[in-house]
């Protein structure tokens, strides 16, 4: 069920323009949603006096709270005139376990591109230029792995960090700010996952293809597994292929692994030489 008629709402985003009050319009209700489903929680403890199921409550409730601490962030990320805003001041990640507003729905993305049979439990897993970092977040939540997260904008970097506090897994991530240029870890991982990150709309990392998959596979102990998603203009794009298929000599990998996002992205699954 729509909030207003779907012909309103369809000539309404017809309009560029109106993008932005939309998104902001759209994460308004998300935080409405939040504070009903709190007040709901909060209710059934006032007609169950006597049970203590105070943690699943927790967990909802806590969601509103979480959110409070969100805004702060995205005030001063919006506020931020040196950080380039991917979904018109919103975060480009969303994390349905949390109740976190975003343009891209992690959780659908983990299980969409099948990560659970890539990261097991105690791995090393690196996310680059990995926004809120929620795709690493997820898989340590889910997976109990060790994730690293890296990203230039430190506003996406704190949120992530509300979010793994929210889930009780800081202990499993580390969410570092900074230039994926200036990091080089003492120790390789066991996976790394690319997701359109290889070139950022931002201009904040503009490299080619076999400079990107050299540093990938730097990061990356032998036989480790590259995960990588590519983006919506790489499909079809002849030159992209090749330099792709240029990178046999670091990598081994089938072709494609699957296409995502609708068919408008391709997924690779690489193992380190
Ligand atoms: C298109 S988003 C992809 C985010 C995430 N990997 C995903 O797929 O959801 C690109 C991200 O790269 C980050 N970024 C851009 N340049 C970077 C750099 N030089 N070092 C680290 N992160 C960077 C941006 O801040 C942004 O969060």
């Amino acid at each position: 069920m729509n909030i207003l008629p779907d012909f309103i709402l369809r000539r309404v985003a017809a309009n560029r323009t109106h993008w932005p009050r939309l998104v902001h319009f759209a994460a308004r209700i998300n935080r409405i949603g939040l504070y009903l489903s709190a007040q709901s929680r909060i209710l059934l403890k006032t007609i169950y006096p006597d049970t203590d199921f105070s943690a699943g409550n927790d967990f909802v409730v806590s969601q509103y709270a979480l959110q409070a601490k969100v805004d702060a962030v995205l005030k001063r990320y919006q506020a931020d005139p040196e950080a380039y805003k991917y979904f018109f001041g919103q975060p480009y990640q969303g994390l349905g376990i949390a109740g976190i507003f975003g343009d891209r729905i992690s959780d659908y993305r983990f299980d969409d591109y099948e990560l659970r049979r890539f990261i097991k439990e105690g791995d090393r897993v690196l996310d680059i230029g990995c926004n809120c970092g929620f795709i690493g977040i997820l898989a340590s939540y889910r997976t109990g792995c060790h994730a690293t997260g890296i990203d230039i904008n430190p506003h996406m970097v704190e949120i992530g960090k509300l979010a793994a506090e929210h889930l009780r897994i800081s202990h499993l991530v580390e969410m570092k700010a900074g230039r994926l240029q200036d990091y080089n870890p003492e120790t390789p991982f066991d996976v790394v996952l690319s997701f359109a990150t290889h070139w950022t709309d931002d201009n904040n990392y503009r490299v080619s293809i076999e400079d990107h998959m050299a540093r990938m596979a730097g990061y990356l102990k032998k036989g480790g597994t590259l995960i990588f998603e590519t983006h919506c203009n790489d499909v079809g794009n002849a030159e992209f292929y090749a330099a792709l298929e240029a990178t046999k000599t670091l990598f081994s990998f089938d072709g494609l692994y699957k296409q995502t996002d609708s068919k408008t992205r391709e997924l690779y699954i690489m193992k380190r030489n």
